[in-house]
């Protein structure tokens, strides 16, 4: 971690006036070096206040994503490597060609804009730059590849707790993994994985956060929101990835120390889908019903009028309901 990194994260985690003694003697750096911290971060769009007597206090945080405003708030030891880039084709084609020259557990990609970022079911998910937090992360599980397909409802999850802390809002989750506040998508996820038969080689969670876009195009509006419009205040990107990583984390220990099935029922709980009519196109046949649960490995379960039971999975179809896909 650099000099920079250090001060911040002391300030950050400090809150309160922060003298530049303290900071010396905490950081173990000269006055000087705490001084040129200081700077630096002005420099970059921090707001320290300084007091004679008192020492600094930091005041805000630029909206602006680099390897130290990211690190600084951040806790827990999930998150190895930050990768961050002006712009990108996809930061999910960025971790993959990352993860392929052995970037390791816990990385993460974060891009200011991306090009050609994507959605799912092929379709193009617009990145511009500066409003969104675009994102992957790559993980390594120990698992096979049918016991790793809920990582991407947890994404959804953590997404919806991050939100919710942070805002106050009921954010719930779409299924697979959209998530909505107050029926309007506020972020998407597209989860790509690599695997042999056995085992799972990487699983990349990429996650686009709506963070303070200001309008949609009037083909969209209807159905998308973003964390300003539904607040009407804008947001530090990095403090709501960070809030997004501590959530992952925590679900992450949870499914190691109790098991899938105790995220999963969290996850159920704010699954806005359950209980509502959906329907899904199999072939040339249509198919409805009632969505009434999510299955262990993360199909949903839809009971027709006929009494008939269907499982979908979050690859197969698109599923029309609250906003259609
Ligand atoms: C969807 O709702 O269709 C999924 C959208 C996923 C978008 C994110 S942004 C970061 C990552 N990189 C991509 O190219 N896509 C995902």
């Amino acid at each position: 971690m650099s000099t920079k990194e250090k001060t911040l994260r002391a300030l950050q985690e400090n809150g309160g006036y922060l003298s530049g003694e303290a900071l010396s003697e905490q950081l173990e750096i000269s006055r000087a070096a705490v001084w040129k911290a200081i700077t630096a971060l002005r420099e970059q769009g921090y707001q320290i206040d300084s007091v004679t007597g008192k020492g600094y206090r930091l005041l805000s945080c630029p909206d602006i994503l680099t390897e130290e405003s990211i690190r600084g708030g951040l806790t827990g030891s999930l998150v190895t490597r930050i990768y961050t880039m002006e712009t990108v084709d996809s930061t999910n084609n960025e971790a993959k060609r990352r993860a392929q020259e052995g970037a390791p557990h816990g990385s993460i990609f974060v891009a200011e804009e991306q090009t050609g970022g994507k959605g799912r079911l092929g379709r193009v998910w617009k990145s511009p730059p500066k409003t969104g937090l675009w994102f992957t992360l790559l993980l390594r599980p120990k698992a096979s590849p049918e016991q790793v397909t809920n990582l991407t409802l947890f994404a959804g999850l953590a997404v919806s707790r991050a939100i919710h802390s942070l805002t106050g809002l009921p954010a719930q989750i779409k299924w697979p993994n959209d998530v909505v506040i107050d029926g309007k998508k506020v972020c998407g996820i597209l989860t790509e994985m690599a695997a042999e038969m056995e085992s799972v080689e990487y699983v990349i969670p990429g996650i686009g956060v709506n963070v303070n876009t200001e309008s949609f195009p009037e083909d969209i509006a209807w159905k998308a929101t973003s964390l300003y419009l539904s607040t009407g205040k804008k947001w530090s990107r990095a403090t709501v990835l960070q809030a997004i990583l501590r959530e992952m984390e925590e679900l992450l220990s949870r499914q190691e120390e109790k098991g899938t099935g105790a995220v999963l029922t969290e996850y159920r709980e704010n699954c806005v889908t359950i209980g509502k009519p959906v329907s899904t196109q199999r072939g040339n046949i249509r198919l409805s019903g009632i969505a009434e649960d999510i299955t262990e490995t993360g199909e949903l379960v839809v009971r027709q009028s006929n009494g008939n039971q269907l499982i979908i999975n979050s690859g197969e179809v698109s599923v029309q309901g609250i906003y259609g896909e």
